[in-house]
């Protein structure tokens, strides 16, 4: 199975997945990163790894529709199936949507409904809640708003700070997300750790 990575930042997540693809935890081919910040570490990431790139500044182009349908002609080039997002600061529009209807993953650094959108982990602190969280997604065209797919909930205990707390999020997401991966490719409904 083919699938496209998202990711605008540092790629942890995108590192973890080509990790376990590597060490066959699951059968898959990562066909692709889409980055859409030139600059961004997880580009070095793909490099290194020979993973096919496309990488884009949103600026260059007229609108959403316009930069989706490039993205969408190179994922049909590589027949990939599924679109893993991981980091990916920017909300999916139409043209990906319809093309990939029940096929584009997220995770969220929160239980969601709880504290959508970004710094997630910084809205967690702030409300003063004794436990946050990791959510994989379905996406559709809201915010952090599609069917949740597995959570895993994570304490925050008296004095964390926002470093810790973002590294013990970073672990268990590292953990979930292949595996919520894999199940998904296999077609399976539950999700069993790798
Ligand atoms: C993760 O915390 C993920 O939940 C959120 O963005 C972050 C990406 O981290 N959507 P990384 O770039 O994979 O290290």
């Amino acid at each position: 199975k083919k699938i496209a990575v998202f990711a605008s930042g540092n790629g942890s997540n995108f590192q973890v997945l080509l990790d376990a693809v590597t060490k066959g935890d699951f059968q898959a081919e990562v066909s692709l990163l889409v980055c859409d910040r030139p600059g961004a570490f997880v580009i070095e990431r793909a490099e290194n790894a020979a993973v096919p790139l496309f990488v884009f500044n949103p600026k260059e182009f007229k609108d959403k529709a316009e930069y989706e349908s490039q993205i969408l002609s190179r994922l049909k080039q590589k027949n990939v199936e599924w679109i893993i997002l991981a980091g990916y600061m920017r909300l999916i529009g139409t043209t990906l949507l319809q093309a990939y209807e029940g096929k584009i993953v997220n995770i969220h650094p929160s239980l969601l409904p709880a504290f959508p959108g970004k710094d997630a982990v910084g809205q967690a602190l702030e409300a003063g809640v004794k436990e946050t969280g990791v959510t994989v997604h379905y996406v559709d065209a809201g915010m952090d708003t599609g069917e949740v797919i597995a959570q895993e909930a994570v304490e925050i205990i008296p004095g964390e700070t926002r470093e810790s707390l973002q590294a013990k999020i970073q672990k268990v997401e590292h953990r979930l997300y292949p595996a919520v991966v894999k199940t998904l490719l296999n077609g399976e409904k539950e999700v069993t750790s790798i």
